[in-house]
């Protein structure tokens, strides 16, 4: 199995990708294809570190566990792409709840410190209400130290809704 992400410059970076915004990033379904990539940025190291778990993840694991997920209906994992280049930015993971809907998100180590992250995040999240049109609020758990998720998730709209020791806990209504 190779794990090469083959759409990269020498420096990760795509010609003109400063520019991102929201309206570069189209959002659609993860498929097959994608899951070497998901699998090299989760266990990347700035990944792993503000996971609740920190250990790699096996590759026989993260098969069957996006399996599940992509045929799951409790589910969705959407990859955000550049309009531009189709290069994958990130990925955003919405676990849907009885009362909310958990979303996390990770941008391949390349996009990262760019402030895409709350570009894909509102992509993610309006792709998400128009395919599942979910009214329920959505709720993101970041580590304290994570300071880059906190303003990524308020710069999408995200508000303080409570914390412990370990976890913040940002919320965004679906519906004003
Ligand atoms: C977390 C993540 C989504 C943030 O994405 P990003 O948009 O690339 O983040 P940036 O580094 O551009 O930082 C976003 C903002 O936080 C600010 N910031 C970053 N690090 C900071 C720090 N240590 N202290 C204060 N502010 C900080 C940036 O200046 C930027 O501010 P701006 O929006 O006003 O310009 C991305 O880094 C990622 O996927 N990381 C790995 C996985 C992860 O941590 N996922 C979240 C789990 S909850």
């Amino acid at each position: 199995m190779e794990f090469n992400l083959g759409y990269k410059t020498d420096m990760g970076r795509i010609p003109g990708s400063d520019d991102m915004n929201s309206d570069s990033i189209i959002t659609r379904l993860v498929v097959r294809s994608d899951v070497n990539d998901i699998f090299l940025w989760r266990n990347d190291e700035g990944s792993r570190s503000q996971s609740l778990n920190t250990e790699p993840v096996a590759w026989v694991d993260h098969q069957g566990w996006i399996q599940s997920v992509m045929i799951s209906s409790r589910h969705c994992l959407l990859m955000c792409c550049d309009k531009t280049s189709a290069a994958s930015v990130g990925v955003v993971r919405f676990d849907m709840g009885n009362d909310d809907t958990l979303i996390s998100i990770n941008l391949a180590p390349s996009f990262r410190g760019r402030g895409l992250g709350k570009h894909c995040l509102n992509a993610a999240i309006h792709f998400f209400s128009c395919h599942y049109q979910s009214v329920k609020p959505v709720r993101a758990e970041i580590r304290p130290e994570n300071l880059a998720s906190q303003k990524a998730f308020q710069g999408a709209g995200f508000k303080f809704l409570h914390s412990t020791n370990d976890i913040i806990t940002l919320t965004r209504q679906m519906i004003s």
